[in-house]
C-alpha cells in the first residue's frame, strides 16, 4: 500500500557516508542507515525506501513521484542543495506529501552559509544533529502525521 510507503531521499555527498568527514557525520554507510530504517519502518507499520543522488533534478523528480505514488512522508536530507535550492522549495510546495528536513550534523552550529535552509522553509519539520538517527527521529516523526 502506498499510503503505508515513506520515502528517504538524500542528496549529494551523502553516498560517501562512512569515509566523508566521519568527526561530522559518523562511520555509519547511507546503506546501514537504510537497512536500520527499513527495521524500524517495518515495526511501525511503514515500507520505507531510500534512494541517494548527487543531482538536484533527480530530487525534485522523486519528490514529485512520492506525491502521484501517494507516499505518507518523505524524510529529506537535500545535502549541500538544502542551503541553495529554490527548486527543492518549489518541489516540496508543489506537493501534499509531508516533507521532514533531516540532517545528520547541525548546520546551525557550522559555518554561517549553511545557517539558511530552503527545504526549512517548506517542510513539515526539521530533525538535525543527532548523527544516523536524525533519520531514525524522523521517521517516528513521519510515523505519527
Ligand atoms: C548535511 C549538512 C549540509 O550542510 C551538508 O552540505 C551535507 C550534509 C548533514 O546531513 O549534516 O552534505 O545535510
Amino acid at each position: 500500500m502506498a499510503d503505508r510507503k515513506i520515502l528517504v531521499l538524500s542528496g549529494p555527498n551523502l553516498n560517501l557516508l562512512g569515509t566523508r568527514e566521519p568527526e561530522v557525520y559518523g562511520s555509519q554507510t547511507l546503506a546501514d542507515i537504510g537497512k536500520l530504517l527499513e527495521q524500524r519502518g517495518a515495526a511501525l507499520g511503514f515500507a520505507v525506501e531510500s534512494r541517494q543522488s548527487n543531482h538536484e533534478g533527480a530530487l525534485v523528480d522523486w519528490l514529485h513521484e512520492a506525491q502521484a505514488s501517494g507516499c505518507h512522508a518523505v524524510l529529506l536530507n537535500a545535502g549541500a542543495y538544502t542551503h541553495t535550492s529554490i527548486a527543492l522549495l518549489d518541489a516540496i510546495r508543489a506537493i501534499k506529501v509531508p516533507v521532514i528536513e533531516v540532517h545528520l550534523s547541525n548546520p546551525h552550529t557550522r559555518e554561517e552559509y549553511r545557517h539558511k535552509s530552503y527545504v526549512g522553509m517548506a517542510a513539515k519539520g526539521t530533525i538535525c544533529g543527532f548523527g544516523a538517527n536524525s533519520y531514525l527521529l524522523a521517521l517516528e516523526a513521519a510515523a505519527l502525521l
